[in-house]
């Protein structure tokens, strides 16, 4: 299984997407180690998107509350549910198991639900704001106040 990105899932704030992406990588990467049979690549890429969720929900809450979106309360629950089904597959991982078709579907379903739907919806708040604001310096005012 190839995951491929297609322009629909784009949001249109080039920050966004660019991490957006990063999920489908993911998705191959783990989709030709589970033909490999490699499994310790199930146990760094658990790692490596724990980490990244922590710090691209940041920016993606960041945005929402900063262009305060309606449905940031709901968004960020989903959020958090997710976290914490990774946090879970890693522990599954730890104790022995390989369960690399759970981990690729909810991937799957991550790109094909929540980024195609839900940070779509956001986003177009988002692009409000921006545009109020004159253009890219709003996003570059968020990132500036989460990364220094
Ligand atoms: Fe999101």
């Amino acid at each position: 299984m190839h995951k491929l990105w297609t322009s629909d899932l784009n949001t249109g704030i080039e920050e966004i997407d660019v991490e957006n992406r990063k999920i489908v990588d993911y998705i191959n990467r783990l989709s030709r180690a589970r033909e490999d049979g490699v499994r310790g690549e199930l146990g760094d890429v658990l790692e490596a998107l724990l980490d990244y969720v922590c710090n691209h929900f940041i920016f993606e809450e960041h945005m929402m509350e900063e262009a305060d979106y309606e449905h940031r309360v709901s968004h960020e629950k989903v959020h958090e549910l997710f976290a914490k089904r990774l946090a879970d597959f890693r522990g599954r991982f730890r104790d022995g198991e390989t369960p690399f078709d759970e981990v690729i579907g909810m991937l799957v379903h991550w790109v094909d639900e929540h980024i195609r739907y839900d940070d779509q919806m956001y986003a177009e708040t988002v692009q409000e704001k921006i545009e109020e604001q004159g253009g890219e310096t709003w996003v570059m005012g968020v990132m500036k106040k989460l990364f220094g």
